[in-house]
């Protein structure tokens, strides 16, 4: 049986843990193929509401196996507090399995992650400061350690014996920080390798093998496509490899391409982003505060679930969404938060932009431009009324039907979920994205 993938079509945060643990209970096995702790999903479910970032979102369904695959970079002081935190509150966390070729964020990550950022000073990314894009600059580099690694005491002494002092060198001579004590760090790594021994495994070979007896596999992406190193809006952009990209699950969870054939883009009914970059639809005024804040007393405003600094908003980027679309081969919409847009008397959405008098249907050449592009609005009604308990597409207002067709034209996918609430049911399913009639 193929599989799905879940990708963001923004730039992170659209919501894909909830469409994960939506889809999840027609699934075997779910795997995270991509980036590391600087990944938040919020899920609400009948267990309350949790904050993940590294154990797929796939969790919260007895029968499934969750894996965190070799594309992901593991912090595992943060792996392990999660595995806690979840089996503390029920959830039932022997169906984790953490790849061997995984690699393992270390203190310097940490701290180079933060003195980097100094260094570059107005150029600084604005990174979440998980220490995310050094271990994957180290993975590229040949200086990383797999969590293979720290379960084996001789293996992770090795490694450290020439890493740390080369680390340290680094650290100490380019940034003027602190160096690490081995003593401390292989203790540290040992413990934490102990702790993580019955996690990790071939993860690879377990997806082939649910591949080969014919179950349905879920690929949950992290981040959105803005923010990949290849195709987003870089430099502003997240380091992980592979990409943030359906191209890149294949890599992060070690199947062919033959095995996906259905990639979900999961796309916010407005448009949102953390960190610096560029941002055309973004709003300074009111609006950008009234999309902010919703829900903000239940946890569930535009706050980030890994930092909880405020994420800017802005307006849905049709321009943007499209061009996402086609780079990923998207088969099938989940469109989150149309809840929130309720609030507003007309609904705006971005068509096209304008740049030195000119109109541009699509994307400028170089995507930093799109800093100095103006965009062209397209102004709907809103509906003004509460939508999070309504169930089906039929029952929704005419105006929030009419704005989805509109999103549906402009990405040039169908829309088959719609997200009107945090909570798990608070969905409406036009069409199984497995491809079960409804
Ligand atoms: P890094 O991934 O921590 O290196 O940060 C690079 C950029 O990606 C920054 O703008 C971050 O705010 C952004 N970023 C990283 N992870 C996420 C995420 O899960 N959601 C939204 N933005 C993210």
């Amino acid at each position: 049986m193929p599989a799905t993938v879940i990708i963001g079509g923004q730039w992170g945060d659209e919501g894909k843990g909830r469409v994960v643990d939506f889809f999840a209970r027609s699934c075997s096995v779910i795997a995270r193929y991509s980036a590391g702790s600087n990944a938040g999903h919020t899920i609400v479910n009948e267990l309350g509401k949790f904050g993940l970032h590294l154990v797929p979102a796939g969790i919260f369904h007895a029968d499934t196996t969750c894996i965190i695959g070799n594309g992901v970079v593991v912090n595992p002081q943060t792996l392990i507090e999660e595995i806690e935190m979840l089996s503390s509150r029920g959830v039932d966390t022997s169906r984790v399995r953490l790849s061997d070729r995984a690699h393992v964020v270390m203190p310097w990550h940490l701290a180079i992650d933060k003195l980097d950022e100094q260094l570059r000073g107005e150029r600084a990314i604005g990174t979440t400061g998980t220490g995310t894009g050094p271990a994957f600059t180290d993975k590229a580099a040949r200086l990383g350690i797999r969590t293979i690694d720290i379960v084996k005491p001789e293996a992770l002494e090795e490694k450290l014996s020439f890493i740390l002092p080369y680390k340290n060198r680094v650290i100490t001579e380019l940034y003027g920080g602190e160096p690490f004590d081995y003593d401390e760090v292989r203790a540290d790594y040992l413990e934490y390798g102990r702790q993580l021994r019955p996690y990790v495994t071939d993860t690879a070979a377990l997806v082939q093998d649910a591949q080969d007896r014919g179950e349905q596999i879920l690929l949950e992406g992290a981040q959105g496509t803005l923010l990949d190193l290849d195709s987003g809006t870089y430099p502003y952009v997240t380091s992980s490899l592979p990409t943030s990209m359906a191209a890149g699950a294949c890599l992060g969870v070690g199947v062919g391409p033959t095995a996906i054939d259905r990639v979900v883009g999961v796309y916010k009914a407005y448009q949102t982003r953390v960190g610096d970059g560029p941002f055309p639809t973004e709003l300074f005024d009111d609006d950008a505060r009234l999309l902010r804040d919703h829900g903000v007393d239940q946890g569930t405003g535009e706050y980030g679930t890994t930092t909880g600094r405020p994420r800017r908003c802005g307006w849905f980027d049709g321009v943007l969404a499209g061009y996402t679309a086609r780079l990923n081969g998207v088969t099938s919409v989940a469109l989150t938060r149309l809840d929130v847009l309720a609030q507003f008397e007309r609904v705006k959405v971005c068509v096209g932009y304008e740049l030195d008098g000119k109109r541009l249907e699509s994307l400028p050449p170089a995507l930093l431009e799109a800093s100095a592009v103006r965009p062209v609005y397209e102004e709907l009604p809103g509906w003004q009324q509460d939508v999070s308990h309504i169930r089906r597409l039929v029952d929704l207002p005419p105006e929030a039907r009419r704005f989805v067709r509109r999103i549906e034209e402009l990405i040039g996918v169908q829309v088959d979920m719609i997200s009107v609430g945090p909570e798990r049911e608070q969905a409406i399913v036009t069409r199984d994205i497995f491809g079960v009639p409804l």
